[in-house]
């Protein structure tokens, strides 16, 4: 159905569109995973050669881009009350005679683009996670011709990487790279094969440029992004590859980056050439994201998550002996529907066999047009908060040993940032955990980007503390 407000533009033009550069600032705010990151800074690389400039803040800015997340129902909730933040700034401008444009992005503008724009005519674009290359054609409409929102969510037939500018930005000595668009797993509570599409894996030579222009900006760790990133089966020298692997001895070797990393891996498609991987590519640090979200074989038939337990368990020691000091992490799903105590007693065991270093764990969060919302016995949320607090607890608490077990060992850092007092720095082990480091040096100067080696001397839930090793001088 379309509002009799809004424009649906048909996704068949592509990219290539100018406008005349002007003086303007733009505001961008990302919600949801590090895919929407990845997207954000394309959307500001996009805008800036159009004379956009980035600003951290809302107040006074010419545009707004609400780059958002579908996943579960509080995420899609916050994009409203943001909404509202929104409106009330265009307001205020409008009364001195400035305009703003409001754009919406990412996964709910997928999902609900036309109610977005029925409930908030304030909105002047909205964008799907596939088209947001259209942006600079859909700001001049909106500049020039009418106040309608245009409505652009239509899956392209080319894939928006076609039509991006080629040249990267970097910005930080730690990059994401999306090597691997949409699913087709359709797991049954899940909206991300509807909001982000089939399955897409972009060409090797493509990311192999992409990631060499972000090794020429100083990146020297790239994060490869993939709703289903080890199903990644891009065209390498006229054929799909079979492998993840293939992509990451190509960047492996290139000259500058020193650590790479993929998330999210789906348990079915950690094929035995990514495992090997693990044991043969130095680059590739020694840890990986492998979302099991139950440990009941019933529930995870129910999910259509399409392993067992057992097969889950059979990766997990492949991987243990591929990289014996490998550090995994795991997504679950509590109170999804029809979980028995005795099926969220199997996910408890599963945890304590596994024993991960760290973990994101969720209630189930019904979504509307996903098989599971239909599903008829609906967990009560007091049990689901229940269940969800004796998981964390246990999760938080592997998570504290682990970082523990690290307490006495040296290892290398990737410095990061400057920290938070003067001559500290906080850098990532190769297991992703901040380390804070006292940097004070008088033989040795020390520079973001730097790989170093560190003692570790204390740890909490969340980061560690660290001297510099080697010879390097402690405060
Ligand atoms: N592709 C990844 C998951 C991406 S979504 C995988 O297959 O594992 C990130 C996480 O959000 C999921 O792992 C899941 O734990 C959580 N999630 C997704 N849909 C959800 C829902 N409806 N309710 C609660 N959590 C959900
Ligand atoms: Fe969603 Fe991941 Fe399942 Fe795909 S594999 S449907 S992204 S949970
Ligand atoms: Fe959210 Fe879309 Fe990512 S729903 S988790 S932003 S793929």
């Amino acid at each position: 159905m379309t509002n009799q407000n809004t424009r649906n533009v048909p996704a068949t033009t592509g990219g290539g569109f100018e406008l005349a550069p002007a003086s303007k600032s733009l505001f961008i705010k990302t919600f949801g995973c590090q895919m929407n990151v990845y997207d954000s800074e394309r959307i500001s690389e996009l805008l800036v050669p159009l004379g956009y400039t980035i600003k951290d803040a809302l107040e006074n800015v010419d545009m707004a881009v609400l780059n958002t997340c579908h996943i579960r129902e509080k995420a899609s909730e916050k994009l409203f009350s943001e909404l509202g933040r929104l409106r009330a700034h265009k307001r205020r401008r409008s009364a001195i005679g400035k305009q703003m444009i409001i754009a919406v992005a990412g996964c709910v503008a997928q999902a609900i683009g036309e109610e977005i724009a029925r409930r908030v005519p304030e909105v002047d674009i909205v964008v799907g996670p596939q088209t947001y290359h259209r942006l600079p054609e859909l700001i001049s409409r909106i500049e020039s011709t009418s106040g309608d929102t245009q409505i652009c969510t239509e899956f392209p037939v080319n894939p928006k990487f076609d039509e991006l500018p080629v040249e990267r930005k970097g910005g930080s000595v730690s990059a994401f790279l999306s090597v691997q668009e949409g699913c087709d797993k359709f797991c049954t509570f899940c909206v991300v094969p509807y909001t982000r599409g089939a399955e897409y894996s972009r060409p090797v030579d493509d990311l192999v440029t992409e990631a060499k222009l972000l090794v020429e900006c100083g990146v020297k760790e790239i994060t490869l992004l993939g709703q289903n990133v080890n199903a990644y089966h891009g065209q390498h020298l006229g054929k799909q590859v079979s492998s993840l692997s293939v992509l990451i001895e190509r960047l492996a070797a290139l000259k500058g980056l020193s650590r790479l990393r993929y998330t999210t891996s789906h348990p079915k498609d950690m094929d035995l050439s990514l495992i090997d991987a693990h044991g043969r590519i130095p680059e590739l640090m020694p840890s990986v994201h492998l979302p099991v979200q139950s440990g009941s074989d019933r529930i995870l038939e129910a999910m259509n998550r399409r392993y067992t337990v057992a097969d889950y368990l059979g990766v997990v020691d492949k991987l243990r002996t591929a990289r014996p000091d490998i550090a995994l992490s795991s997504d679950f799903i509590v109170g999804f529907p029809g979980e028995t105590e005795e099926d969220f007693r199997q996910t408890m065991n599963l945890v304590k066999t596994v024993g991960y270093a760290q973990a994101y764990s969720f209630k189930y969060s019904p979504r509307p047009g996903t098989p599971a919302a239909a599903g008829e016995i609906q967990i009560e949320d007091e049990i689901k908060w229940e269940r969800l607090q004796v998981l964390q607890n246990l999760l938080v608490e592997q998570q504290s040993k682990f970082n523990q077990s690290l307490v006495g060992a040296a290892t290398e850092i990737l410095i990061e940032k400057p920290g938070r007092y003067p001559g500290q720095l906080v850098g990532r082990t190769p297991y992703l955990q901040p380390v804070h480091v006292a940097a004070k040096s008088d033989n040795q100067e020390l520079n973001i980007g730097d790989i170093i080696q560190v003692n570790i001397t204390g740890s909490s839930s969340n980061s560690l503390m660290g001297t510099l090793g080697g010879d390097y001088i402690n405060d």
